[in-house]
């Protein structure tokens, strides 16, 4: 945890010298988590506290970790010269420089994106020792068998290499059923080749859910919001195979 004082952070905002920033806090302009704070050197969490002045968010993290519900057709990129990509979509109090996905999803895959300037934290995130799991809905053209549940679970066969274990579990059957899938690595096109190998084929797919955390529902597709420190603890929270329902 980082704390700093409430004048320093104003002041490293330009909003004056830590004086000026001493006087404004005095008017009761500068408000700390919605509550109005009248002391300079009251201590401030700068990796989860929300900081106002005349109610405008500041924006002094040290670092930005934001859940989006990416739509399809969007690029998980940070910029691209033709192609819009997931930063262009950020509203501009919460773009900055150097943020970037944190693991991408297909251009025509839906759901749970991480987004962040935090390169260790996307590290952790990402290397398969961590075993953070990662959960998919997916529309199939094909009815799932059996022997494809089994396939999942010993760690599907492509053309270059096995997969590790991962589940894959029915929600609703029919011509083209709804599965839930659970994949610890992020190969490009993962889920999409390991259907592939088993003679199905993906029609739609959404990421749920990373580790512990699941996506917001509230969030509207192209929507983005910070992550709080519970729900970045939750991510390396629930770091094994695990029953899905
Ligand atoms: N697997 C895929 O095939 N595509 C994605 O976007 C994510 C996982």
């Amino acid at each position: 945890m980082s704390m700093e004082r409430l004048d320093k952070i104003l002041a490293s905002q330009n909003l004056g010298s830590r004086r000026d920033a001493g006087a404004m806090i005095r008017r009761g302009v500068v408000a700390v988590n919605g509550s109005v704070v009248r002391k300079a050197d009251y201590k401030v969490d700068t990796q989860s506290d929300e900081v106002t002045v005349n109610g405008e968010p500041l924006n002094f993290r040290e670092f930005l970790y934001l859940m989006m519900n990416k739509p399809a057709g969007v690029l998980s990129a940070s910029r691209d010269t033709r192609a819009r990509t997931v930063v262009d979509l950020l509203p501009p109090e919460q773009r900055r420089r150097g943020l970037f996905p944190a693991g991408r999803l297909d251009r025509d895959t839906e759901g749970l994106l991480i987004i962040t300037d935090d390169g260790a934290f996307a590290h952790r995130m990402l290397a398969p020792k961590s075993h953070v799991y990662k959960l998919y809905e997916a529309v199939l053209a094909r009815p799932v068998v059996p022997e494809d549940i089994a396939a999942f679970e010993n760690g599907v066969e492509l053309k270059d290499r096995t997969c590790l274990p991962a589940r894959l579990e029915v929600l609703e059957d029919g011509e083209r059923p709804l599965v839930r899938v659970q994949i610890r690595e992020g190969k490009f096109h993962q889920v999409k080749r390991m259907f592939l190998a088993r003679g199905n084929e993906v029609l739609k797919l959404k990421r749920v859910q990373i580790g512990g955390l699941k996506l917001d529902e509230k969030l509207a597709p192209g929507a983005a919001r910070e992550l709080d420190k519970c729900e970045r603890s939750a991510i390396f929270s629930q770091s094994s195979l695990s029953n899905i329902h």
